[in-house]
């Protein structure tokens, strides 16, 4: 017979707060205190230095993933918006983006002037590949998947999609730094990829973002779309392409300063919590009214997060509540409770076509020849999942013991109420 659920009197599994805290500013010590303290007394702060940090920042950061060129941006959201620009989306495009995934994907599209349309997601709580190929139309320009806490999506079925239909591909990575997929890194096996080190990343250096790719074309579109002067301060630098001026998204040299600290630990940043999850997942019993989320690569994902998807939805909110009661906290992602904007549900700015202008672009631009409809109720699918799914995270504060012990409770909940 099952333990008593503490929820039910019995003794909570878990008596100790599980650690909590930000993957990079976690790991933050002398070396990137000393690093801004170097570039403050150097007095030289703007990226086009002599010995610029932004700059080794970039070559480190392409060498480790193994592409030709990198781009470093002040936020994730400004690299979808160069990584968008580089592959030559604009007015008139349709991108497909996920359900789930940070406002910031949608927004992006919508920055370069392109109209995004959402796609369901499925129990790789990434984008599923059935319902984009159902999306694409005459007007589709590009696919934008988003690897969502740390695990690369449904990439092999995306990519093979993407080339039937000749549609480009961008990588949303900004919540998988490091991530790898199949022996690439994610970001990769697109046409380019994003990264962010806002405060929550895997790396962090406050707020800052990297456009990466193979591409030279997509490189030097994604730099002109990131400083108007870009072409006058590399003057050192051959451009190909005629020059264009958009917004600036120029990093400082202390964000490249602590970046570049910061990458030099991201493999000891994502080894301890690859062996969290694997702790985690090994003391999993067999889920009986529970389905895990689907990780197309165990061995490639960050390891930073885990999602156990309730079979029977009137079910999620007990296992939340008995979670809770065992010392773990949990909650289902779609809950009609608190408004998280990584569900397009939230998404009032794009599902209502509010526009900057009153041109009513991009939905109202003379190039879009399309008709995208959206609602709140629109992907029934993702609803349903992320009102079922309960998430956990692992960071480097915690010890494998935890990472048993949030499955332990797992396995006593599911034992008692599967
Ligand atoms: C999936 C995803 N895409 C894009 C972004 C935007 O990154 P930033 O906050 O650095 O602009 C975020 C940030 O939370 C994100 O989680």
């Amino acid at each position: 017979m099952a333990d008593r659920l503490a929820i039910e009197g019995g003794t909570p599994v878990i008596t100790k707060p599980i650690p909590s805290g930000a993957h990079g500013p976690s790991v933050i010590d002398d070396r990137e205190v000393n690093a801004v303290a170097e570039v403050l007394r150097s007095g030289k702060l703007f990226r086009f230095v002599e010995n610029s940090n932004v700059a080794a920042f970039e070559k480190e950061a392409a060498a480790r993933l193994g592409v030709n060129h990198t781009l470093m941006v002040n936020s994730g959201t400004s690299a979808l918006v160069c990584a968008l620009t580089g592959i030559g989306v604009g007015p008139g495009d349709e991108v497909i983006v996920p359900g789930y995934t940070f406002i910031s994907t949608a927004a992006a599209v919508v920055g370069v002037g392109a109209v995004p349309v959402i796609a369901e997601i499925d129990e790789s709580l990434g984008m599923d590949p059935a319902d984009v190929e159902r999306k694409i139309t005459p007007h589709t320009k590009a696919i934008l998947p988003v690897h969502m806490q740390g695990v690369p999506c449904r990439l092999d079925d995306l990519i093979a999609l993407a080339q039937k239909h000749n549609l480009k591909v961008v990588e949303d990575c900004c919540q998988c730094v490091g991530g790898q997929y199949k022996g690439a890194y994610a970001g990769t096996w697109g046409d380019v990829g994003a990264w962010s080190f806002n405060y929550y990343k895997v790396i962090s250096c406050g707020e800052g973002g990297m456009v990466f790719t193979d591409d030279y074309d997509v490189y030097e579109h994604a730099a002109f779309a990131s400083d108007p002067a870009m072409p006058m301060w590399m003057s050192d630098k051959e451009w190909q392409n005629p020059p264009f001026s958009r917004q600036c998204y120029r990093p400082s040299e202390i964000m490249g300063a602590i970046a570049r600290v910061q990458l030099s630990k991201i493999g000891d940043i994502l080894s301890h919590t690859r062996r969290l999850k694997k702790a985690f997942l090994a003391e999993l019993d067999d889920p009986k009214g529970y389905i895990p989320q689907h990780v197309d690569d165990p061995d490639g994902e960050c390891g930073i997060s885990a999602a156990i998807i309730i079979k029977d939805p009137a079910l999620a909110p007990k296992y939340t509540e008995a979670l809770k009661a065992e010392g773990l906290g949990a909650g289902t992602a779609y809950n009609e409770g608190f408004p998280d904007r990584h569900i397009y549900y939230y998404w009032d700015s794009i599902l209502f076509k509010h526009s900057p202008h009153p041109s009513g672009y991009p939905w109202k631009d003379p190039a879009y020849k399309g008709n995208v409809e959206y609602s709140r109720d629109m992907c029934p699918q993702t609803l349903s999942i992320l009102g079922r799914a309960l998430r956990f995270g692992f960071n480097v504060n915690m010890q494998a013991d935890h990472a048993r012990l949030m499955a332990a409770a797992i396995n006593k909940v599911d034992a008692a109420l599967g």
